[in-house]
């Protein structure tokens, strides 16, 4: 039977609850999506009159915000009341790595999924379709139906409940958001119900071709999520070990990426050496899978897949190492201007950004660090840190001794200013405003001997030199065997 769909509760308003309901919504002005959340804070940013304030900066989101905001599309702190008209609720919640008890440290922890869960069994009303959008281990969703179906019994029948449940998974990537959602490679639906599969197939229909709605089991749904993350990641540790080996022999990584990419069965994305991969999902996901594959009894798929993520991990202590090691063996006392805080370029989020670890390495080697970022600021780096700038004010002069300040740090909100008087400078993020800096300019204001440390390979290489600055380029055995 044609289930038809027209109240969308979605709950959890973060990077991926807020943007897929506003792409949803704009694509499907006949229905109603609210989108609800337990933080308030959230939720008043989500409503903020001025959309610079929206909680999540992504590339086109406020243009979407603008068109439906009001008109079908709704954040709200109202959780069970929106629930109660869905006909279909999307659970879009947090599932970190687990901190401590049985599998700390791998497995996820459900308990957002399954507070969700509950207060879906507990509020809808009728038939509802709830589909798991939050990245959940194999088999999460026999607990969630567990749930659904433990209602009071006699409540279920007044209130004439049921339920299906289905896995939807989000590939969408932070800084290009709008554009995964609007043009998906894939939609992933899987389930048991033809019915409910068809009535979220339906919704999709508004914008994405056919061919590219994909109906599988509940189970392969699930486990292809974190198989194409583990997948994804894989490729960056594979070629960040092969960008420290081109560092060691003479070799280019970027010579080396262009050679293999052009291999079609290998393809050219996702080849970019750098400090290593962060976000919230890479390692969180395949630190997933191993706790799974352990479970399953399977040690050496577990330790395949946990060998990217050790790869990661030494691959940015390598760095932290390496800019210690160059500059004389001591970062204490010096000024180190740090370019780029988030994950990525093009996104706010910092959730366990490659920078951080490498801040606090560097922090704990007693540098002074001044750090830049054009979307991050300095109260979300000071609670990233666990630290408080020394100078509160974001646009200070920095002309002070940096031995007063021995791991410590402080925010600019200009780089040329941040630059000043620096003994190096470390680009951490491909934000496009470092490709195209004046580095005349900023290698008169630093102190010499000075160094650019470019861990992204977005620095021109040859003005960089020019200005007579000493350059470091990740995976870049050439450059440095130049020196
Ligand atoms: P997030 O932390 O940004 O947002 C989750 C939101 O859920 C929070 O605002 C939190 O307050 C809210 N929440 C938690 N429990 C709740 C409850 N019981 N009722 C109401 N609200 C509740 O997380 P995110 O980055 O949007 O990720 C969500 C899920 O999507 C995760 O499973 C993640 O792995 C997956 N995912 C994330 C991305 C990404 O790029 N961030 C991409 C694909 C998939
Ligand atoms: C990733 C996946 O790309 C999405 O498909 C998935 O939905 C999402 O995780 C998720 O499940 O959360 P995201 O983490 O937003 O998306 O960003 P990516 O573009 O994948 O980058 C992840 C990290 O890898 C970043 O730190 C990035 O700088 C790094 N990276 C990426 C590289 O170092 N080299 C590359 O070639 C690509």
């Amino acid at each position: 039977m044609k289930i038809c769909i027209r109240n969308i509760c979605c709950i959890g308003a973060g990077y991926v609850g807020g943007p897929t309901m506003a792409v949803i919504a704009d694509y499907c002005p006949n229905i109603k999506v609210a989108v609800v959340d337990v933080n308030k804070n959230r939720i008043d940013l989500w409503n903020s009159k001025d959309l610079d304030d929206l909680p999540i900066y992504e590339p086109g989101l406020k243009k979407i915000i603008e068109r439906c905001r009001g008109k079908n599309l709704f954040f709200s702190t109202s959780i069970n009341e929106y629930i109660e008209s869905a006909d279909m609720v999307f659970i879009s919640v947090n599932t970190p790595t687990k901190k401590t008890g049985i599998g700390a440290g791998k497995a996820s922890d459900l308990k957002w999924v399954e507070a969700s869960a509950r207060q879906v069994a507990k509020f809808s009303k009728g038939n509802t379709i709830v589909v798991e959008k939050s990245t959940l281990p194999v088999k999460t969703a026999e607990v969630i139906k567990e749930i659904l179906e433990s209602t009071d019994p006699i409540q279920k029948v007044k209130e004439q409940k049921s339920f299906h449940v289905l896995s939807n998974p989000e590939f969408l990537a932070e800084g290009s958001a709008i554009n995964d959602l609007q043009k998906p490679d894939r939609i992933l639906i899987g389930g048991e119900s033809k019915d409910a599969i068809m009535a979220l197939h339906e919704i999709y229909r508004n914008w994405v071709p056919e061919e590219k709605i994909l109906h599988t089991n509940i189970w392969s749904s699930e486990l292809a999520k974190l198989t194409a993350n583990a997948f994804l990641a894989q490729r960056i540790s594979s070629i960040n070990s092969i960008g420290a080996l081109c560092e060691a022999t003479g070799a280019d990584v970027r010579e080396v990426a262009r050679a293999i990419g052009s291999d079609k069965r290998i393809g050219s994305r996702f080849l970019d050496s750098g400090p290593g991969f962060g976000g919230s999902c890479f390692k969180k996901d395949i630190l997933n899978l191993v706790y799974l594959s352990n479970h399953f009894g399977l040690p050496e798929v577990a330790n395949f897949w946990e060998s990217v993520v050790s790869l990661n991990n030494w691959n940015q202590n390598r760095l932290s190492t390496l800019i210690v090691k160059t500059l004389f063996g001591t970062v204490s006392s010096k000024k180190i201007c740090i370019l780029g805080f988030s994950f990525k370029a093009n996104t706010n989020d910092t959730r366990d950004s490659a920078a951080l670890n490498i801040c606090k390495n560097l922090l704990e080697e007693g540098a002074y660090l001044i750090i830049h970022d054009p979307k991050v600021g300095s109260k979300q780096i000071e609670l990233d840190l666990n630290l408080k700038p020394v100078i509160e004010s974001e646009d200070v002069e920095y002309e002070s001794d940096p031995s007063q300040y021995e791991g410590k740090w402080s925010y600019s909100r200009e780089v040329y200013k941040a630059c000043n008087r620096a003994d190096a400078i470390v680009v951490l993020t491909e934000w496009e405003m470092y490709s195209d800096l004046n580095w005349e300019i900023v290698a008169k204001s630093m102190r010499s001997p000075a160094w650019v440390f470019d861990s992204r390979s977005i620095v021109n290489s040859k003005k960089v030199l020019k200005a007579k600055l000493n350059f470091w380029r990740v995976g870049d055995g050439a450059i440095q065997k130049k020196r």
